[in-house]
């Protein structure tokens, strides 16, 4: 009896050992290169792992190699520009305007985000037409009113790689981490974008309440984040980062003659009209001004902006109405807010020298 039950609770083991392996797929050679990367630059407290594209992944000498070029101005074709002018570190990877400036002081039509946490966003830009952050980072460098004196794209990708590669530090740099000779506009973007998913924003005093540290958040910011979710900003800001990947309208600059009408430009669909991405609001306090035209100052005046219902339009948010808050609950969503400011980004320093 004795040796017919040990019998059993053994096949019970192997059959729930090799269970396990199947359901789990038995590749624990996976894992483990998994874990390294997250574990070289792991994410702070409140951000899942880092989603490294499976044909861009990570190298600690790509993302050096990546804030070199973040921070070069030989990017721009009159070397007086590079990204850090319009998302700089100062500026917690904004720029501090309302609009951006870009080569030859030409003005943009749009407020820079910040790169903070971008590593994590499906779509890029304020109307969403880049879906990688390799891809993004090449329009910039043609960009007539940002990097670019070109007559177009590819004569701006052109050139830009052919000053790159005049240097012969980035041309060993390259050969390093690609393993090639020539330099490429798409090796530029593979670099610079590794080095952006390494600009992240976590552990912050919401992330450490969240995790069981009742003190983390003042008692006015406990409110604050009570309010944010009776009001519903928590049902555009949905995820970790606060952000989504949902295109919506909330009004601004629709009062204007001919508004930016945003992701309808791309899309041409009428949901769309006048439909911006929901942006982060991780290190909102380091990023004013907001919204995609940079119109509102403060975060103050973003809170006072919802409590009056937004700018009325053919297709407003249904959420977008006149709130009413009291003078305390919009002190405390403003409060709230700045629980939001964390680590993750602090660590980057702007290069003290360029490859000759
Ligand atoms: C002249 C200022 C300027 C320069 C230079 C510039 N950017 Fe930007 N950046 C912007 C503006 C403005 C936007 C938003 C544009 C839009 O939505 O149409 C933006 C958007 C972005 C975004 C998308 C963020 C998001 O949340 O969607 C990323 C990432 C980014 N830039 C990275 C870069 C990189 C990398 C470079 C250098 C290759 C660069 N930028 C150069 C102004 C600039
Ligand atoms: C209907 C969806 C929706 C709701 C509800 C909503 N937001 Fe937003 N939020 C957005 C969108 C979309 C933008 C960007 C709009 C633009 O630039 O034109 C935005 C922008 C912001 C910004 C500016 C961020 C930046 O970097 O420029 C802040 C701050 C903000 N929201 C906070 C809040 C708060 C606080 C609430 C609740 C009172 C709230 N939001 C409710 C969708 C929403």
């Amino acid at each position: 009896m004795l040796y017919r039950n040990i019998l059993f609770l053994a096949i019970a083991i192997i059959l729930l050992f090799f269970g396990y392996q199947f359901l789990h797929g038995s590749s624990p050679v996976v894992e483990k290169e998994e874990l390294k990367s997250d574990e070289e630059i792991g994410p702070p407290l409140g951000l899942p792992p880092i989603p490294w594209p499976e044909d861009n992944p990570y190298s600690k000498e790509k993302a050096e190699l990546g804030r070199l070029l973040y921070f070069d101005k030989r990017l721009s074709s009159d070397q007086t520009i590079s990204c850090a002018t319009c998302h700089s570190i100062q500026c917690t990877y904004s720029d501090c305007r309302a609009i951006a400036v870009g080569i030859s002081n030409y003005q943009g039509t749009r407020n820079s985000p910040t790169v903070v946490n971008t590593a994590y966003a499906k779509y890029l830009f304020w109307d969403g037409r880049a879906s990688s952050l390799e891809e993004q980072s090449k329009g910039p460098i043609a960009n007539p009113k940002e990097m670019s004196a070109a007559k177009d794209m590819d004569e701006a990708h052109r050139q830009c790689v052919e000053r790159i590669q005049k240097s012969k530090g980035y041309r060993e740099l390259f050969k390093k981490v690609f393993g090639t000779e020539v330099i490429t506009i798409d090796e530029i973007a593979k670099a610079i974008a590794t080095f952006e998913r390494t600009i992240l924003s976590g552990n912050s005093p919401y992330d450490r309440y969240r995790a069981g540290d009742q003190s983390a958040m003042t008692a006015k910011q406990v409110r604050g984040l009570e309010v944010f979710k009776k009001v519903k900003c928590s049902n555009c800001h949905t995820n970790f980062n606060f952000g989504d990947d949902r295109f919506l309208n909330i009004g601004v600059g629709m009062d204007k003659p001919n508004p930016d009408l945003g992701r309808f430009e791309i899309t041409h669909e009428e949901k769309d009209w006048g439909s911006f991405k929901v942006p982060t609001l991780r290190e909102v306090e380091h990023t004013a001004p907001y919204m995609h035209d940079g119109s509102l100052l403060t975060l103050e005046d973003v809170i006072d902006y919802y409590d009056r219902g937004g700018i009325k339009n053919k297709n407003l948010h249904p959420l977008i109405k006149p709130l009413n808050l009291s003078q305390e609950d919009k002190q405390a969503l403003v409060s709230f807010l700045k629980a939001l400011s964390g680590e993750g980004w602090q660590h980057v320093k702007e290069p003290t020298a360029f490859p000759d």
